[in-house]
């Protein structure tokens, strides 16, 4: 069961603690003794790429199920970083931590990050459409003239972006991001990303989604060249989540994820009151149940498990 507390912070006792949008993450030693990292998803939600002042209760957990379920699902195809999700394996953590911690973290390898987001897209939406008004293409991938917001590519594209420390991802071709960290590696991550993407988004389709497009991490281990699939897959926070059956092109599409946000924070702006940059407003319980229910939505339906 959910808690109805929104969990936004945590402050275990462990080294190095560090805060992305959504996720804490603490360095801990793996039972094999190498070194790991914890990774605990909290209740926060971002948008715009600001974080809200409440959060979703229950969200984290969601989020974890999802990406746990889809890294044993391609386990058979990558090597994922996911060791173990029992936080009694990390000594130290009272009883009350590891409730905490139970459903909404996991223990995984440390690795070396490799600086560039890898999305595949199958559709045109976000910052794909966006670039497509503007020159065509997406990335340097020339695409057909008259296509909508909202429609599907004749095939899936891969769209590299930096990683930015703060502020926004930038788009950026395939050959910038093979200059910055090789090309034998970034056309094996190139690779992977669509391989997966192509053999998710039927997954999706068969259960009612259509997953438009999806971001990925990978890692190295020191001096290793194999890439690893790190962070979150496919989860309602890393891709576009369309319920199948409401897909209209031609304007933005409905989604599992984060539009309930997306079109309140819209009116808070149109209305003045807020400019899309940080502090975020607290979102009104309505908007928070809504979009608690689509994250559940999601997860049920993919994992065919409700929680
Ligand atoms: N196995 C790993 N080793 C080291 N860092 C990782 C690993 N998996 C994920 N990360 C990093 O952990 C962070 C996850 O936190 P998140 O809240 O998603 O951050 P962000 O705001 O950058 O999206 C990301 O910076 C990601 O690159
Ligand atoms: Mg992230």
């Amino acid at each position: 069961m959910m808690s109805s507390t929104a969990l936004m912070t945590t402050d275990l006792p462990l080294p190095n603690r560090r805060q992305g949008k959504v996720r804490d993450l603490y360095d801990i030693e793996l039972p094999d003794g190498s070194p790991g990292v914890l990774i605990v998803a909290t209740d926060r939600i971002s948008a715009f790429d600001v974080v809200m002042s409440n959060g979703v209760p229950g969200k984290g957990v969601l989020l974890t199920q999802i990406s746990c379920f889809w890294f044993e699902h391609f386990a058979h195809r990558v090597t994922h970083h996911l060791v173990s999700t029992d936080p009694a394996l990390i000594p130290g953590l009272s009883p009350a931590h590891q409730s905490m911690l139970t459903g909404r973290s996991m223990l995984c390898r440390k690795l070396d990050v490799v600086p560039i987001e890898c999305v595949a897209r199958g559709y045109l939406a976000g910052s794909g459409w966006k670039d497509y008004q503007s020159t065509g293409s997406v990335c340097g991938v020339a695409l057909p003239p008259g296509l909508r917001n909202g429609d599907e590519l004749p095939e899936p594209i891969f769209t590299p972006a930096t990683k930015a420390v703060t502020g926004h991802d930038e788009n950026i071709p395939f050959a910038e991001a093979a200059a910055r960290v090789g090309e034998g590696l970034m056309t094996r991550l190139r690779d992977l990303t669509l391989q997966l993407y192509g053999l998710a988004r039927t997954f999706a389709a068969e259960r009612g989604i259509l997953l438009a497009d999806t971001k990925f991490e990978f890692g190295l281990a020191p001096g290793a060249d194999k890439p690893v699939l790190v962070d979150e897959i496919f989860t309602p926070d890393s891709s576009r989540f369309w319920p199948a059956d409401s897909w209209r092109p031609g304007a933005e599409q409905p989604s599992f994820d984060k539009q309930y946000v997306r079109n309140y924070l819209e009116q808070l702006v149109a209305a003045g009151k807020w400019d899309k940059t940080a502090p975020g407003p607290a979102l009104p319980d309505e908007v928070i149940k809504s979009t608690l229910a689509r994250y559940q939505e999601a997860h049920d339906r993919l994992t065919g498990v409700p929680i």
